[in-house]
């Protein structure tokens, strides 16, 4: 018997990167070597000391049971501790911290708590997409937030006009960028902060990839800025900086009606995550931070071969300042989704199209670094013998 799905779900369009994996695994089962790029799932191990945590725990039959709501409490002083290490920034572990299954979906919660029909948000465009199924679940208004590479990918607020202003009550930011790889300059945050003090709108500032900064680049908490508590909170996870993507644990920390917020629809979505991943994920974030440290270089590594392996066969593409990910101009003529889309079915190489990410992103694709550097210099050569670009003497 069919069932007519509810208008919020109606409202929802078809997960791309879910379709991207169903494409990749039927290639792969046809016979063909795929190298996916498509996706930014972390394709090294968690560090051993955190595996070791976790397996500890998970002995424990004190972990066998439901955790508190809200989650653990020595996860949430451990981020407050992380906070305070990392960035001299002090945060309530109990206030001003909330526990996530994943940031993806604290990013989606923070649009059901705080959106009616007829508030509009602000998306970085090209961006996350996962921004976009919140908003669209609260029946809100969604307005890009173009991002140029004339402005090095870096919003504008002066774009937004006047009137939407006036009823945006969240802004998405997030740098390091997916999928441009733009690491904002401070200018950019406190002109952010600036804009939601103006408009009374509350900020969510996503760092998945924090750690993942190059060429000197020190890492930079949102929270670091003046007046950032008072009108946002921070989304960071696990899933990058310890190669933790499917244990799904991440935090949001910042302002303290946020965050009760969240916790309030968290108390009745969920029961937070597996005590023992929350003991392993407090291990991760107190824990040496060399492995950290290492997994940023090796991606640096792969980058800098990449971005050479590409402008050998005359592709040129800017290696990115910060994120896993390298943003690709496609070549004249084409749109992303026929590059895209002849690419996979010739070279056997997923890239994620940019309109994936938002209309901006026509003219570039997105490639992952999640693969090692043999892998990504025998893409750019399989993409090198379609004859797309003309390789330089
Ligand atoms: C920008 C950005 N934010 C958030 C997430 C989600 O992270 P998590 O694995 O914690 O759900 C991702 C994952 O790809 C991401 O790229």
């Amino acid at each position: 018997m069919p069932f007519r799905p509810s208008s919020r779900l109606q409202a929802l369009p078809s997960h791309f990167f879910a379709r991207i994996v169903r494409t990749a695994r039927e290639m792969a089962a046809a016979g063909h070597d795929v190298i996916n790029l498509g996706q930014g799932n972390p394709d090294l191990p968690t560090p051993p000391h955190i595996v070791e945590r976790l397996v500890e725990a998970a002995r424990d039959p004190r972990t066998h049971g439901y955790s508190p709501f809200d989650g653990l409490p020595e996860l949430k002083e451990a981020i407050a501790t992380w906070y305070r290490r990392r960035f001299g920034v002090e945060v309530d572990p109990h206030r001003e911290v909330a526990i996530l299954i994943g940031a993806k979906v604290g990013l989606q919660e923070i649009s059901l708590c705080l959106l009616e029909p007829g508030d509009a948000a602000l998306v970085p465009d090209p961006g996350y997409p996962d921004y976009w199924s919140g908003i669209a679940l609260a029946g809100a208004q969604l307005h890009p937030l173009p991002l140029r590479p004339e402005n090095s990918f870096v919003p504008d607020f002066a774009e937004v006009p006047p009137t939407v202003a006036e009823k945006v009550r969240l802004v998405f930011l997030n740098s390091p960028a997916n999928p441009t790889g733009a690491v904002y300059p401070p200018e950019a945050v406190r002109e952010a902060i600036a804009f939601a003090q103006r408009y009374g709108a509350a900020l969510a500032f996503d760092a998945a990839y924090l750690d993942l900064v190059y060429d000197g680049r020190e890492p930079m908490s949102f929270l670091q800025f003046p007046g950032a508590k008072e009108v946002g909170v921070e989304f960071h996870t696990l899933s990058k900086s310890f190669n933790m993507a499917g244990w799904r644990i991440a935090f949001c920390a910042g302002n303290p009606d946020l965050i009760a917020q969240l916790n309030l629809l968290q108390d009745h979505l969920h029961c937070s995550q597996f005590p023992a991943i929350q003991l392993a994920a407090a291990a991760a974030l107190l824990g040496p931070y060399e492995p950290v440290h290492a997994l940023r270089e090796e991606y640096r590594r792969r980058r800098d071969a990449f971005v050479a392996a590409c402008r050998r066969i005359g592709w040129e593409v800017t290696p990115p300042a910060g994120s896993f990910f390298v943003w690709c101009p496609v070549p004249a003529g084409m749109t992303a989704a026929d590059f895209a889309d002849r690419v996979l079915r010739e070279a056997h190489t997923v890239v994620a199209p940019g309109t994936a990410f938002g209309t901006h992103g026509e003219g570039y694709v997105r490639v992952s670094l999640t693969a090692p550097v043999e892998r990504l210099e025998e893409a750019a050569a399989r993409i090198g013998r379609l004859g797309l670009f003309r390789a330089l003497p």
